[in-house]
């Protein structure tokens, strides 16, 4: 299956219920996604931090990815980070191994990325801890939106 099925489908999801997440205009905070609509089971929230933050377009960023999730995390399971403005559309997403990780044990994964430089000034990040199938198991995630006023993104679909 299409790989981006799986990114679209996080950030439609967690993007359609944006108003409910602070907007941040100079630092990057990252909570927890809303709840995805038809997924089984929620995802836990994990914690995310970059640097430089904000992103920059056309620079990278270093994302430092860590939590503990009550999932064992295989193999199958993978990092996805996705960049997008705030109707979904993805500019960038990166898919990386993760550290196979026992039940509530706690992990830590640090990866460097290209930030697109045609990022849009209001955008969101999304990370997961996920499957590659469809539907998703999203076991872990975390939202941040970053640089809207909340009045532009009210009329958003719920997909
Ligand atoms: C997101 O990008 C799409 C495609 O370029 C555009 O149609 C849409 O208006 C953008 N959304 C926002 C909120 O800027």
């Amino acid at each position: 299956m299409n790989r981006n099925f799986i990114f679209v489908f996080i950030l439609l999801a967690t993007l359609s219920i944006v108003n409910a997440i602070p907007l941040q205009k100079r630092a990057t905070v990252f909570g927890k996604c809303p709840p995805i609509p038809d997924l089984p089971t929620q995802p836990e929230e994990i914690s995310v931090s970059i640097s430089p933050d904000p992103v920059v377009p056309g620079q990278t960023d270093t994302f430092t990815v860590s939590g503990t999730l009550s999932k064992e995390i295989t193999n199958e399971y993978k990092l996805v980070i996705a960049l997008a403005n705030l109707s979904g559309k993805v500019y960038a997403a990166y898919v990386e191994d993760m550290p196979p990780t026992k039940p509530n044990t706690p992990f830590n994964v640090v990866k460097t990325e290209s930030i697109p430089e045609d990022l849009p000034q209001s955008y969101a990040i999304g990370v997961g801890v996920t499957t590659l199938t469809n539907p998703p198991d999203v076991i872990g995630c975390a939202l941040a939106v970053v640089g809207a006023s909340s009045s532009n993104i009210a009329s958003y679909p719920i997909p």
